[in-house]
């Protein structure tokens, strides 16, 4: 009785909580030159309240990141904390050694400068740390980038690209707070994420101009997904999925965004000028099993600690209140018919067939939902590279999940096509490029194409995980490498030089006992060894 008295109290005071604070919205940088510092601060979310937080170039979030098709990019990346951190482009193509995983740290007191040359599609991708053990705690601090990449396909379209203006880049995040108003980076609490922020702001207003504006949705929370609509009710149009354009806007009015996904809206607010319109969570149309939802229970009525004391989850709530002012000159007035070609991969020229399986470790009713997962049947080693990929493979797989939970998978390196979600073809708005999807829950299945091209790498690997970063740390993580079979490391038939060293994955000498080492010879070569799990 206590407990539903101080949940109901909990509600009436997020219900009774007035727009009142400006939207942020992250500052650009232009590049192929980039600067970036990592370092603590603070701000004041309750105003009185300094809560420490950690950003780049600013004391929250980071800056938003426009690259053009074609640039040769170069990043600076200075990290000012007293831990190790990585800083991974999620969704960019580019070699395994710049992507930023788990095992291209950057030490405190140093800069890793990463380079590559702008390949992507026009799209909505981010940045954050990717440490593994403490993706959790970097990410919950406040590290988190937008990345705007712009191409020539995209620009000729008469669509709003008005960064701050006409194209809003929208960061949807959820924080656990302790009651000295601090970020709580305890994974063990994570379920009890009840604070919303939008680009780092609680209860935010915005003032958008009467025509057509561009929302960039990223799902940026860590446990959550969103269902996004608008509270009068009204349409809206999908225009771009995490990794382009889709072929043509698709007219939605519920949008379901799990973790780290990323969708481009636009939003007709024309004969909306002097009024207001929130965007919404419409947490009450949660599909049952994916984090959000009001129940997720199952297996007898297990259930995830604290959830049901989450007074986000199964609620609807307001995200952000736009203020409807005047257009602009050379306002974009209407929807347009199409967008782009997709060049989806071909179903008929495929490499190779690959099975993920997701599975609680533990397969009782609490890990069922709690976790921890894992992929194939074995937790995440740093040690283990789980899949080798030849270069140009095109390649299908199948990912099924057995456990009572959603699942949104990532994949780093590759854009893929879905072909069938749960058997069936993917719905309009996610049937052009993706690097996460939402695999349902209790025996939900999943199948992508894809195509491993350009970079090869036979010793840093690219991951695969759940973007449910609380799963991803508990072990719920593959590590893959694409090799280019034409050019062999080194001659096992002619060995005339003398090993000097076996090294780690790390660099550190080892006996050979991982499953993942390195002979370094006298001649500068190296050969790997691997043994697959
Ligand atoms: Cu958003 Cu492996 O990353
Ligand atoms: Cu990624
Ligand atoms: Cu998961």
């Amino acid at each position: 009785m206590k407990k539903i008295l101080s949940i109901t109290m909990v509600l009436f005071l997020i219900n009774s909580i007035k727009a009142q604070n400006p939207l942020l919205i992250p500052p650009t940088l232009t590049g192929p030159n980039f600067n970036l510092t990592i370092d603590y601060d603070s701000v004041q979310f309750f105003p009185g309240h300094f809560t420490q937080t950690a950003g780049v170039n600013g004391p929250i979030l980071a800056p938003t990141l426009i690259i053009n098709k074609g640039d040769n990019i170069n990043i600076n990346v200075n990290n000012q904390l007293a831990d190790t951190t990585t800083m991974h482009w999620h969704g960019v193509h580019l070699p395994s050694v710049m992507d930023g995983g788990p095992h291209t740290v950057i030490p405190p007191s140093t800069i890793w400068s990463p380079n590559w040359t702008g390949m992507d599609h026009a799209s909505t991708m981010w940045y954050h740390p990717h440490l593994h053990h403490k993706t959790y705690k970097h990410i919950m601090m406040g590290i988190t980038g937008f990345i705007i990449n712009r191409d020539a396909a995209e620009s000729t379209l008469d669509i709003p690209r008005t960064y701050g203006i006409d194209d809003i880049p929208l960061a949807l995040q959820t924080k656990v707070m302790t009651a000295n108003y601090q970020i709580n980076t305890d994974m063990g609490e994570r379920n009890m994420d009840t604070m919303f922020i939008v680009n780092a702001t609680r209860n935010a207003y915005v003032d958008l101009p009467a025509q057509i504006v561009r929302l960039r949705l990223l799902n940026g929370s860590l446990m959550r997904s969103f269902n996004v609509g608008l509270s009068n009710g009204a349409d809206f149009w999908v225009i771009a999925s995490d990794g382009g354009l889709l072929s043509s806007p698709v007219q939605m009015n519920r949008l379901l965004i799990a973790n780290a996904e990323r969708y481009e809206i636009l939003v007709d607010l024309s004969s909306l000028q002097g009024s207001s319109v929130d965007l919404m969570n419409y947490g009450s149309g949660i599909p049952t099993g994916v984090y959000g939802t009001a129940t997720i229970g199952g297996m007898g009525g297990a259930s995830i600690p604290d959830y049901g004391n989450n007074p986000l989850n199964g609620t609807d709530f307001k995200m952000l209140t736009i203020n409807v002012v005047s257009p602009t000159v050379n306002a974009i007035t209407s929807i347009p018919n199409t967008l782009v070609t997709i060049n989806a991969y071909n179903q008929n020229n495929v490499d190779e067939n690959r099975t993920v399986q997701m599975s609680a470790v533990n397969m009782g009713p609490s890990g069922n939902i709690n976790g921890p997962f894992q992929f194939n049947g074995t937790p995440f080693d740093m040690n283990i590279i789980n899949e080798v990929i030849p270069l140009n493979n095109t390649e299908i797989w199948t990912l099924t999940n057995q456990s009572m939970i959603a699942h949104p998978f990532h994949i780093h390196d590759v854009q893929f096509n879905i072909l069938e979600i749960d058997g069936s073809a993917p719905p309009a708005h996610m049937a052009g490029w993706k690097d996460v999807v939402l695999v349902p829950s209790n025996m939900g299945s999943v199948k992508f194409i894809t195509k491993f091209e350009d970079y090869a790498d036979p010793i840093i690997p690219f991951m695969y995980h759940c973007h449910i970063v609380g799963h991803e740390e508990d072990g719920m993580m593959g590590q893959f490498t694409v090799e280019d079979n034409n050019t062999l490391i080194v001659d096992h038939n002619n060995i005339n030089k003398t090993l000097l060293k076996t090294i780690d994955i790390f660099g550190r000498e080892t006996n050979a006992n991982n499953q993942l080492f390195f002979y370094i010879y006298d001649d500068g070569t190296v050969e790997k060894k691997i043994i697959l799990e």
